[in-house]
C-alpha cells in the first residue's frame, strides 16, 4: 500500500473558516436545503476532498455520484477552459455547434442496444425526466405512467409525480400529475419472491385499474439510487422489457445515478442486456458541470419541430466537460469494475463480522450497505447511519446515506486501491465502535 498523507483531520470540523461560511449560509439560503454534515469544501482532486480549514477526506459520495472524474480532472478542466475561451453560449434549440452534435452522437451510440437513437441534451436529471415524460406521451398518445415505490426521479412536477421515495418530498406540494401509478420494486432483500411480487402488482394494476394500452411508459431505475442502492432481482428488467413490448408501452431507464460507467459498464441496463426505448442520464456525465440527456430510439423520437426545446440545454461548456468525461471513463471501465469488486469484498467481510450489517450489494462503484436492527426482522436502523456518518466525517471519510438505512458508496470513479482500502478501513472502524 502506498504511503500518502490523506485523510488528515487537523482541525475538528467544522473549523473556524467553515463555521463562518455555515453561519452565512444558514442566514441566507433556502431552509429546504438540508445539509448532511458540516463539510465546507475548499478543493478536491481525485477521490480526495479538502475543506476550507485544511482537513482532507476520502470521498465516497462524489457530490451524490456526480464527480465521476474527481473534482478537477486536468482533461476536464482543459476542455472547459478551451471552450470557455471560444464561446460560452449558443441556444442549440435555434443554432448549431460542433460539440452539441458530437455529444448527441456519442450518447446515441453509447446507449444500450443496437437501434439507431437520437439525443436531447438538458441541464439536469429532472429536466431530462420531464422531457422523457413528454416524449413518451407524445409518441404513444397515451396518458398513463407507471413508476416504482422507492424511486427518485427528480424535483420538478413531472419527475416528482413519478418519485416515491420520501414523504417530505411530496408533502404540501400536490396536486401532482394525474395518471401516475406506483408498484413495488423487485427488491430481493425486502421481498422473498421479489420478481413475482413486483410483476404480480403490475398485472393486478392492469387487471383492475389501468388498461395497458392507456400506459405511455414504465419509468424504472435499473438500480434504485435514493431508494437505497437496490439492485433488483435478476430478470426484472428483461421482464419489464417483455411486458412493454407486449403492450406497446415504452420502457424508460432512469440512469441518472447508475449511468456513465458507474457500474463498470456504460449503463446498468447493459448488465441485463436490456435496451430501453428511452435512456435518461445526467449526474456523472459532465463531471459536475450541469448537463443531462435523454436518448431515445429514432423510431420513438418522432415529435415535430418546435414541440420541445431548451435555452441552455447542452450548454457548450458543459458539453465540452461531458465529452472529456466520456473520453476519460471509456478506457477505465474495467478498472471501475475491479475497484468495485475490491470495495464489495471489504463490505462482505464486514457483513460477516457485524450483525447490524444486514445486506451488502454492488455493481462497480455503486454499492449499498444496508443496516438493520435485527437480521431476522430486517427492521431499518437509521440512527446508526447518522452516528457512523458523523464519526466517519471526523476520521476523514465522506459518506452519504440513502433509503431508510443504507450507505451508498459512490466514490469518484478514479479512486484507486489506497482509497478503497483506507476508506473501507475507516468505515469498519466506525462500525466496530458501535459495539
Ligand atoms: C435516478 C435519478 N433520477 C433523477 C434525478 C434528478 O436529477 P437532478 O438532481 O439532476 O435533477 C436524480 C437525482 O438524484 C436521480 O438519482
Amino acid at each position: 500500500m502506498t504511503t500518502r498523507n490523506y485523510p488528515r483531520v487537523v482541525t475538528a470540523p467544522p473549523g473556524p473558516k467553515a463555521k463562518a461560511i455555515i453561519a452565512r449560509d444558514e442566514a441566507w439560503t433556502s431552509p429546504s436545503l438540508i445539509k448532511e454534515y458540516p463539510l465546507v469544501i475548499g478543493g478536491g482532486c481525485g477521490a480526495v476532498v479538502e475543506d476550507v480549514d485544511g482537513n482532507t477526506f476520502i470521498d465516497y459520495m462524489a457530490g451524490i455520484a456526480v464527480s465521476a472524474t474527481g473534482y478537477n480532472h486536468p482533461k476536464v478542466v482543459a476542455a472547459i477552459q478551451e471552450q470557455a475561451a471560444r464561446f460560452l453560449h449558443i441556444c442549440a434549440t435555434d443554432f448549431y455547434f460542433d460539440g452539441f452534435a458530437a455529444l448527441s452522437e456519442r450518447l446515441a451510440r453509447l446507449a444500450p442496444g443496437t437501434s439507431k437513437k437520437r439525443t436531447f441534451l438538458t441541464n439536469s436529471g429532472t429536466e431530462a425526466i420531464e422531457g422523457a415524460i413528454k416524449l413518451a406521451r407524445y409518441h404513444t398518445r397515451r396518458p398513463a405512467l407507471i413508476a416504482f415505490q422507492g424511486s427518485f426521479h427528480g424535483r420538478t412536477y413531472g419527475a416528482m409525480s413519478l418519485t416515491s421515495s420520501k414523504m417530505r418530498q411530496h408533502k404540501h406540494f400536490g396536486p401532482f400529475l394525474p395518471e401516475v401509478h406506483h408498484i413495488p420494486y423487485a427488491n430481493p432483500y425486502r421481498y422473498e419472491h421479489a420478481l413475482e411480487y413486483s410483476l404480480d402488482a403490475l398485472h393486478n394494476l392492469f387487471e383492475r385499474h389501468v388498461a395497458p394500452d392507456d400506459v405511455a411508459a414504465i419509468f424504472v431505475e435499473p438500480i434504485q439510487g435514493e431508494g437505497g442502492y437496490v439492485i433488483p432481482a435478476a430478470g426484472f428488467l428483461p421482464a419489464l422489457r417483455e411486458i412493454c413490448d407486449k403492450h406497446g408501452i415504452l420502457l424508460v431507464a432512469d440512469e441518472v445515478q447508475s449511468g456513465n460507467g458507474r457500474t463498470g459498464k456504460w449503463w446498468a441496463c447493459d448488465h441485463e442486456g436490456v435496451e430501453p426505448d428511452i435512456l435518461v442520464t445526467a449526474k456523472g456525465l459532465g463531471s459536475g458541470m450541469p448537463i443531462g440527456a435523454f436518448v431515445a430510439k429514432e423510431s420513438v423520437m418522432t415529435w415535430e419541430g418546435g414541440s420541445h426545446g431548451s435555452t441552455y440545454g447542452g450548454n457548450p461548456v458543459a458539453v465540452a466537460a461531458a465529452l472529456a468525461t466520456l473520453d476519460i471513463i471509456e478506457p477505465m471501465l474495467p478498472q471501475i469494475a475491479k475497484m468495485g469488486e475490491r470495495m464489495l469484498g471489504h463490505a462482505q467481510r464486514m457483513q460477516d463480522k457485524y450483525p447490524v450489517l444486514g445486506n451488502v450489494r454492488g455493481r462497480g462503484l455503486m454499492l449499498g450497505m444496508e443496516f438493520v436492527k435485527d437480521r431476522t426482522t430486517k427492521e431499518p436502523y437509521p440512527e446508526i447511519i447518522d452516528r457512523i456518518t458523523e464519526r466517519a466525517f471526523h476520521k476523514g471519510l465522506l459518506l452519504l446515506g440513502c433509503g431508510k438505512s443504507t450507505f451508498r458508496l459512490a466514490p469518484p470513479l478514479v479512486l484507486d486501491e489506497y482509497d478503497v482500502d483506507t476508506g473501507m478501513g475507516i468505515l469498519e472502524e466506525c462500525i466496530r465502535e458501535e459495539d
